[in-house]
């Protein structure tokens, strides 16, 4: 009898726990899993990262509310634009907008998550207000971005680090989410754990001393 002329659940149970899963089945079966989730990774959370170096690649994320709200505590009282480095669902770029961050710009290489961030920007009455444009990050001058925030992974900091050393202008602040710059000194910090963001004056990073930001950067440390 097939699994398929069976009545109830307690027959199919019955009848897988009898059948023997030899050698070849589980290999099979491993084989299949493996490749669906290869395919959900390449094809849904990671398409376009082909040609991104597997230890640059990394995943989405979304920011949570607390920590977007972390991330704009930092940057009140600046002005102009800001550029979101892997933008995602363009959720900070968004609510970067609403706060009078002009232009507000995200870079972002999947092209899902491009879509979806113009989906976000027209049910919020702001499509063609901001922009989301897919770019590798690695591959973006950087030379006109004023504030600037990242959400990315850990081990990616330190390239990103020189890159941002190397391209910014000098009045510029970067503010991280999740994940501090490894030897750098914040001028602030916002939220505690996992809700924690870091904000970096550019300039101070360049002279290698922390700068003040409307509060004593040792207050900042918790010092
Ligand atoms: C952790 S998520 C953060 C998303 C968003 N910034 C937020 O906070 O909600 C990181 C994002 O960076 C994107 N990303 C990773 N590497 C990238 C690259 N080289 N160029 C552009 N985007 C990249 C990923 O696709 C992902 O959406």
């Amino acid at each position: 009898m097939s699994i398929m002329d069976q009545d109830t659940p307690e027959e199919v149970l019955a009848e897988f726990k009898d059948s023997q899963l030899g050698g070849w089945g589980l290999l099979q079966i491993t084989a299949s899993t493996g490749l669906a989730v290869y395919a959900v990774w390449a094809g849904l959370l990671m398409p376009g990262f082909r040609r991104v170096p597997l230890k640059l690649q990394v995943p989405y994320l979304p920011a949570s509310r607390k920590q977007v709200s972390n991330v704009m505590a930092l940057l009140k009282g600046r002005a102009g634009g800001l550029t979101d480095l892997g933008s995602g669902d363009g959720r900070i770029v968004l609510t970067a907008y609403r706060l009078g961050f002009h232009p507000a710009v995200g870079y972002e290489l999947n092209p899902w998550l491009v879509r979806l961030s113009y989906f976000h920007a027209w049910r919020a009455g702001l499509y063609g207000k901001v922009s989301y444009l897919r770019r590798d990050l690695w591959k973006v001058s950087l030379a006109d971005c004023k504030n600037v925030t990242v959400f990315l992974a850990p081990s990616v900091l330190p390239l990103l680090q020189k890159k941002l050393l190397a391209e910014l202008p000098e009045d510029a602040i970067v503010v991280a989410g999740r994940f501090p710059f490894p030897g750098w000194i914040p001028c602030r910090t916002e939220g505690e754990g996992v809700d924690q963001t870091w904000a970096y004056h550019i300039q101070a990073q360049r002279q290698g001393q922390p700068a003040e930001m409307g509060q004593p950067a040792e207050r900042a440390q918790g010092l």
